[in-house]
């Protein structure tokens, strides 16, 4: 029993100290609400979650971030004023719905104000010159944004509006901000992709917008735009010629595109990255449907249905241009056909040499074969040759011509159509007479010509010439073939 208790009370020693530590730190916390520390040479002061609505007295104003987040802040706390060094303003998490403050234009140090998951529901133009660089108003409730709202903020590089409820974008909006480089809207409702008029934009993010219309026009007054991200969109086709002469990355993944055409990109002629991942594919594409795209160097396709119908030697085509080094998959096990269903899950490439070639696995084992094949009748050509020039540098014995005897029964000619072939076993005697012996044979009274089985040739130049080069490109018949284990005896019957 004594034993028992000890270790209870070992095991409930740990936990009453931690709660004691506990206890302390929270102690220290409502009397120091923010803390203060200096990280890459800059001040930090953290009041993160700390519950409050105003900023508590003596705070260090040489602080150069200040995070101020996840508090009840409704208002910009009136202490703020006196932070004129502060170059990362971050109040996200808080319930903002009011204007800034005038005092913010005169801190030029100010890089970044963060604003993101607060309750504004309109951004104003208030007239003033801002400095800051970044500005993230992501997750608030926007609806309403002025045409020159950002006009005076012409050093704003990144501009964050994703998470709002902004349905419409006036193509002026960024005309003024001219330093702006990237700009996120997405998971805003939209159904259609603004028209932005800049000359800085390069990067512009509208997935989760509710897009379902692009414009062949729509990015020709982004004259500097690298990047679009459309993915998880309901974009059901990309108009033809739809232009830009900068873009070089265009993420349509998660959209419902069915088809493309040789003009779908056809005017993107810096195309490099092609994102087409989860739409509504099922024919395997073209690579004429890249032939502009020189620049084309990264192509995603997973989660389409390819159907290899057809089995066309387009399987085979796109499968290379997409899969030869320097690869534009990443993943080749994405194009594989998803029907019809006795190639599901082959690839593209299995697919059409399963139909063609069923024996081959891969085309580099079909290629190899090819090349086997080839090096084969090369040998088979050039021992004929070999063979021919010492048939007739050392010229045969003269031999009779042929194994057939045309019996001819009442010695008149008969029509074929007429005559019965026999194959009659080779015995002894069947042997084929010799050249003496076939002197003496009767003398056939039909022309030879009826006779497609003799060669034409005069009997006194019967050497064997028929391996010669010249008759193994010109179609004749071969006649003495003296392996032949039977022979044929034609009986022509009146
Ligand atoms: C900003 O600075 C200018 C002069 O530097 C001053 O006149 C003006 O009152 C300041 N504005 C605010 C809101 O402090
Ligand atoms: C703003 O704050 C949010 C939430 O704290 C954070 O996710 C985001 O990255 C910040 N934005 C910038 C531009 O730093
Ligand atoms: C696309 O451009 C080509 C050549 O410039 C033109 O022939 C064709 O009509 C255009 N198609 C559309 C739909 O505008
Ligand atoms: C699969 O079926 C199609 C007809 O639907 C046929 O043309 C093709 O040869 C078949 N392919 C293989 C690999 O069996
Ligand atoms: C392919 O292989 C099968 C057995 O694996 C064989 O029966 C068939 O004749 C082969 N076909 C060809 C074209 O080589």
């Amino acid at each position: 029993m004594g034993v028992f208790r000890t270790r209870l009370l070992l095991w409930l020693l740990p936990g009453m100290v931690t709660g004691g530590l506990v206890r302390r730190t929270t102690d220290e916390q409502e009397e120091m609400p923010c803390s203060t520390y200096t990280l890459d040479g800059l001040i930090y002061l953290d009041c993160n979650e700390r519950g409050l609505s105003e900023l508590p007295e003596g705070l260090n104003y040489e602080s150069q971030v200040l995070i101020l987040t996840n508090n009840n802040f409704a208002t910009f706390p009136s202490q703020l004023e006196s932070f004129t060094r502060v170059q990362v303003l971050d109040l996200s998490g808080n319930h903002l719905n009011v204007p800034l403050p005038s005092y913010i234009e005169n801190w030029t140090s100010l890089n970044t104000l963060n604003l993101s998951n607060n309750n504004y529901e309109s951004w104003l133009n208030d007239g003033r010159q801002y400095k800051f660089r970044r500005l993230d108003l992501s997750r608030n409730k926007i609806k309403n944004i002025e045409e020159d709202s950002f006009s005076g903020m012409t050093n704003l590089y990144f501009l964050d509006l994703s998470e709002n409820r902004i349905n419409e974008f006036s193509p002026k909006l960024l005309t003024a901000a001219k330093s702006l480089n990237t700009l996120r809207l997405s998971r805003n409702y939209l159904s259609e992709l603004p028209k932005f008029q800049s000359n800085s934009l390069r990067s512009l993010h509208l997935s989760y917008c509710l897009i379902t219309n692009l414009q062949v026009d729509s990015l020709s007054e982004m004259t500097s735009l690298l990047e679009i991200d459309l993915s998880s969109n309901q974009i059901e086709s990309i108009p033809d010629n739809f232009s830009s002469n900068t873009l070089q990355e265009l993420d349509l993944s998660y959209n419902e595109i069915g088809s493309l055409t040789d003009r779908t990109f056809s005017s993107l002629p810096h195309l490099a990255v092609l994102n087409l991942r989860g739409n509504e594919f099922r024919e395997v594409w073209s690579t004429s449907h890249f032939a502009s795209n020189p620049f084309l160097r990264e192509v995603h396709v997973k989660g389409n249905r390819w159907n290899c119908e057809g089995f066309s030697v387009n399987l085979l085509l796109t499968y290379e241009f997409l899969t030869k080094e320097p690869s534009k998959i990443h993943d080749r096990a994405s194009l594989i056909c998803y029907a019809p269903s006795n190639v599901t899950q082959l690839s593209w490439q299995q697919a059409y040499i399963q139909t063609w070639h069923p024996n081959a696995s891969t085309v580099e084992s079909y290629t190899t074969l090819a090349a086997m094949v080839g090096i084969i009748i090369g040998i088979v050509v050039t021992s004929l040759i070999c063979r021919g020039i010492i048939a007739i540098n050392k010229p045969d014995p003269p031999r009779p011509e042929t194994e057939t005897t045309i019996v001819n029964l009442n010695g008149t000619p008969q029509s074929r159509a007429e005559s019965v072939v026999m194959r009659v076993p080779l015995r002894d005697e069947d042997l084929p007479p010799t050249y003496d012996e076939a002197l003496l044979m009767p003398r056939l009274n039909s022309s030879f010509h009826s006779l497609p089985d003799f060669v034409d040739d005069e009997p006194s130049q019967r050497s064997r010439r028929s391996r010669s080069i010249g008759d193994l490109t010109e179609h004749r018949p071969r006649v003495n073939d003296r392996r032949s284990v039977r022979r044929t005896v034609e009986i022509h019957i009146t």
